[in-house]
């Protein structure tokens, strides 16, 4: 949520600044702003909308400064406008914030010399490190005392035109890396920024303030101790930021799924043998075997793929007691959990406020946590103790896809490997085990086979205002994850449901407005899912079913997915759902990789 870039070195900023503000847009984009400064002034520029509005200014407006710092907007405090764009400045400093600043209302009514010209909390804590700011203060301690005060979360970058010879920045809750460049220094809030600049990287813990030179990095405390820097290599490459051809980077995210799923799988699944091994758990085979109950956490899309992932593990696993929570409602719950409970804590970013806190409350009780992660070197991936990171790659658009495939076949693994510590035998696990390795090319001829007709499909359902998506068992976390991925880019309201509780109130919805998907397994549930259909179907309902059956469905359209696997069909089926979205998406003509209201980390509460 925000983007943060920043750049001092010997060459103008702005070019790093502006493509980093590109790269960094789907973290936030309502409104960009950059700063460039000098000992003479500063070039403030701010645009309401994309990071393209921003860029134009920046053409009719060069610097050629050599340190400037820029910021991508998801709004919290003030709505999007060129006034409530950062950088926000007081004095002679700029600051760019992601983040939260929790008593701003209290500090903004004791900072009686500022004027203020903004709605944001982050113009408060521009003010608090001016009224710190005397002639004969460093710039560095102006902003130590303000944190000082400062109740909240941030990922800060300041610069000042009394000393255009330095950046500083400070990390509570919102991640910010720098980059470090043979001669130069580079800031940015995600890594994908400097891909291409360097591949050196301080990745800056909380309560930490660094100061940035164009020659080095000084890191210290808010008690203004020196602390030791840790460089850390990033390891990312160029073609996993870009489309590659692709028109939008939610379709290169869902066709690129077998290649993906491979990179989760690899090194993991030993077909031959039968057996998981998943390095970084940091369990030995005792503490496997001693797992009695495992709680899954994650927010969105994380958590459906972490419900449809406790089926799984209820399969596999005899005698094991599963829940899943959401981690926005777990961190305030009084919950209670048995002994020998391990945490599994999924994110594609590794950045969600939600899920950062709860696994801090998770260890706090001394539960053993382990992430499910994609985002290498994330906050959350940083902070548990021990876990799988999923590489799927960089995840640019919002709606999430791949990382969806991957969590779930990640936490399928876990499954088996527990299971295999409490001493089940191959023939226990082995159909698992074959399912996950022929899951990519199954997934790989689904994408052919099938991207025309449900383009075609969508083409014909878009005009719809609402839908319900609906099925049973494994298929309900996917009826969840099929509707949100609808709703999140097309704007169709969809809600998914348990295809046995529609009865209980959902079909009172079913009318003209509405199509309904129904998700239906050719296996020992197939006869109870065609009576929700028929429920649906008595009622008038506009029913597209997405199966792998080739028995006799009664529905307008229906969608067959030809697959062997029987297991985790329904991850295959999903694909067909994210396909439709984008679809959908499509012909209604909307942004499909940066819907409307949302932004991809959400790093705020
Ligand atoms: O980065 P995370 O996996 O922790 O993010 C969790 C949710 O914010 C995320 O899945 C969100 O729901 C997506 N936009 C869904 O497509």
């Amino acid at each position: 949520m925000c983007g943060i870039v920043g750049c001092i070195g010997n060459k103008e900023a702005m070019s790093y600044l502006i493509s980093g503000l590109h790269r960094l847009e789907y973290r936030g984009y309502d409104s960009a702003g950059v700063v460039t400064v000098n000992d003479k002034g500063a070039t403030l520029l701010r645009a309401k909308g994309k990071v393209a509005e921003l860029e134009y200014l920046t053409s009719k407006n060069i610097s050629k400064d050599i340190v400037g710092i820029g910021h991508t907007r998801w709004a919290t405090h003030g709505e999007p406008s060129e006034l409530n764009a950062h950088p926000h400045k007081a004095g002679d400093i700029y600051l760019v914030h992601n983040g939260i600043i929790e008593n701003y209302k209290e500090l903004r009514s004791e900072l009686k010399k500022h004027k203020f010209s903004s709605q944001t909390d982050t113009e408060v804590l521009a003010a608090l490190i001016d009224s710190f700011y005397s002639d004969d203060t460093e710039l560095v301690d102006a902003v130590t005392q303000a944190l000082q005060l400062t109740v909240g979360t941030y990922g800060i970058a300041v610069v000042s035109v009394r000393n255009p010879e330095e950046i500083v920045v400070a990390r509570a809750g919102s991640p910010l890396i720098i980059g470090i460049g043979s001669d130069e220094t580079y800031i940015a809030s995600d890594a994908s920024a400097l891909i291409g600049y360097t591949t050196q990287a301080i990745y800056l813990n909380d309560g930490e303030i660094a100061i940035c030179r164009r020659d080095g990095v000084k890191l210290r405390n808010l008690a203004a101790q020196p602390i030791s820097a840790r460089v850390e290599t990033i390891e990312i490459d160029m073609q996993a930021i870009q489309k590659q051809g692709y028109d939008h980077f939610l379709l290169k995210e869902i066709c690129e799924q077998p290649q993906t799923l491979r990179s989760t799988l690899s090194g993991r699944v030993n077909v031959e043998d039968c057996l998981v091994k998943l390095g970084g758990l940091n369990l030995t085979t005792e503490e496997l075997k001693n797992i009695e109950h495992v709680t899954i956490i994650g927010c969105g899309t994380a958590y459906y793929a972490g419900l449809l992932g406790s089926y799984y593990l209820e399969q596999l696993v005899d005698g094991l007691t599963v829940d899943v929570a959401m981690a926005s409602e777990l961190r305030y719950r009084s919950f209670h959990l048995p002994k020998n409970t391990v945490a599994l804590v999924i994110s594609q970013s590794g950045e969600t406020a939600d899920t950062l806190a709860c696994l801090r409350e998770l260890k706090q009780r001394g539960v053993k946590t382990l992430g499910i992660i994609n985002a290498v070197g994330s906050t959350i991936a940083r902070e548990v103790d021990g876990g799988v990171y999923v590489h799927a790659g960089p995840e640019i658009s919002v709606a999430s896809t791949k990382a969806f495939t991957s969590q779930a076949v990640t936490i399928t693994m876990f499954g088996v490997q527990v299971a295999q510590a409490k001493g089940a035998r191959a023939k226990d696990v082995s159909k698992f085990i074959e399912e996950l390795d022929r899951l990519p090319s199954e997934i790989e001829s689904v994408i052919t086979k099938y991207k025309e007709r449900v383009a075609a499909i969508a083409k014909r359902y878009a005009h719809y205002e609402h839908a319900i998506f609906f099925g049973r068992d494994t298929l309900y976390p996917v009826a969840l994850e099929g509707a949100l991925k609808l709703k999140e880019i097309s704007y169709i309201q969809a809600e998914g449901f348990a295809a046995g509780e529609l009865k209980h109130g959902p079909i009172a919805l079913v009318d003209n407005a509405f199509f309904e998907v129904a998700l239906i397994l050719d296996n020992w549930l197939f006869d109870k899912s065609l009576s929700a259909l028929a429920e649906v179907n008595a009622r008038g309902g506009h029913i597209i079913a997405i199966t792998n059956s080739k028995k006799e469905i009664d529905a307008e359209e229906v969608l067959f997915i030809d697959t062997e696997l029987d297991l985790l069909a329904p991850i295959v089926l999903n694909i067909a759902q994210q396909l439709f979205a984008y679809y959908v998406t499509l012909a209604k003509g909307y942004d499909v990789d940066q819907p409307r209201n949302l932004a991809k980390s959400v790093t705020v509460e």
